[in-house]
């Protein structure tokens, strides 16, 4: 008779049949640096986070090598923006800045950089805009040149968040040209037009001034689409895709590892992060548990990395032993 308590009984069996693991190796941090001097500024949304100017982000970046976790990945807060976002391609931009400061103080970080024009236009949204419309081609060379000049600043992987059609394309062309061939694209593929962003639009200030992100994000509806997404992202020259967000969308994670022989990262977004920090603060639900067990849900799912606010709460536990 099938008991399938036999081996569950300690915790070396159950440890020794563990299906899935939360490793500290693949785990990626994100990280907010701001304009300014003497900043370290914490996000009332997000209990935990702070915007740090380049001056006093390695205060964050010492406890990020501390714990061993081997990525971050970058988002700038520029003091200016404007129609076209002419901060996230400036060669003196706030992420230039801080990825050449962090290439030199940490040379064996992996730098990811987020490659969007959302923090840096005046209207909050991820494109050019002309008559209230979302331009997509007319945005691709921007992006382009963010990507290069990322690039060009010491960032190991470029991360395009913006969800024009055919970008990925346009950014492999402008690496390669530029002598970035082995610059890999870590794509936003599965990105849905998705409230768990909120937070996260505090931290960034990049929230649309009007109308939403509807037309370029995805629906939340539709998960076949996503895939169609995945497959012209990885035809353009992807090289690792990020589902987003995670916990909502675990089907997504699943549908990719079928179809795809591509790394996946799960971006495990701001809301999903600081539903859990309140929840856990007003002492209703116990949070190394329930981080852990979303953690390891998105692996069980299929996620090779995981992008998470909690990583340095993770890697501490992870390496406690706990
Ligand atoms: C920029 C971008 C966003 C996120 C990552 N890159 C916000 C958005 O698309 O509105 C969300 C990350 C999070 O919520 O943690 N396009
Ligand atoms: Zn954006």
């Amino acid at each position: 008779m099938d008991r399938t308590r036999r081996l569950r009984q300690t915790a070396v069996m159950r440890s020794m049949v563990r299906e899935n693991h939360v490793r500290t190796e693949e785990l990626i941090y994100p990280l907010f640096v701001m304009e300014g001097e003497n900043i370290v500024q914490p996000v009332e949304s997000m209990p935990g986070i702070c915007q740090y100017s380049v001056d006093r982000m390695n205060e964050e970046l010492d406890r990020v090598k501390a714990l061993q976790i081997p990525a971050i990945l970058i988002f700038g807060i520029p003091e200016h923006k404007d129609e076209v976002g002419s901060g996230a391609y400036d060669e003196h931009g706030i992420v230039q800045t801080a990825i050449r400061r962090i290439k030199k103080d940490y040379p064996d970080l992996l730098v990811i950089a987020d490659v969007c024009l959302c923090e840096y236009t005046s209207h909050g949204h991820c494109g050019l805009i002309r008559d209230g419309i979302i331009l997509n081609d007319e945005t691709l060379p921007l992006l382009a040149q963010t990507a290069v000049s990322y690039a060009r600043a010491g960032a190991d992987i470029i991360a395009p968040s913006d969800m024009m059609d055919k970008r990925v394309g346009a950014i492999r062309q402008a690496l390669d040209a530029a002598g970035f061939t082995y610059t890999p694209i870590m794509a936003y593929s599965a990105k849905f037009a998705s409230g768990y962003y909120g937070p996260f639009r505090d931290a960034a200030h990049s929230a649309p001034g009007f109308g939403d992100r509807k037309t370029y994000q995805m629906d939340p509806a539709n998960g076949r689409e996503a895939m169609r997404e995945v497959e012209e992202d990885i035809a353009e020259g992807a090289d690792l895709i990020i589902a987003k967000p995670a916990m909502a969308y675990m089907d997504i994670i699943t549908e990719i590892r079928r179809n795809y022989n591509i790394p996946i990262v799960a971006y495990n977004v701001s809301g999903e992060y600081s539903m859990v920090k309140a929840a856990a603060a007003n002492g209703w639900i116990d949070e190394k548990k329930i981080v852990m067990e979303n953690l390891i849900g998105m692996k069980r799912a299929g996620a090779d990395m995981i992008i998470t606010y909690h990583a340095l709460d993770v890697a501490e536990w992870i390496q406690k032993g706990e």
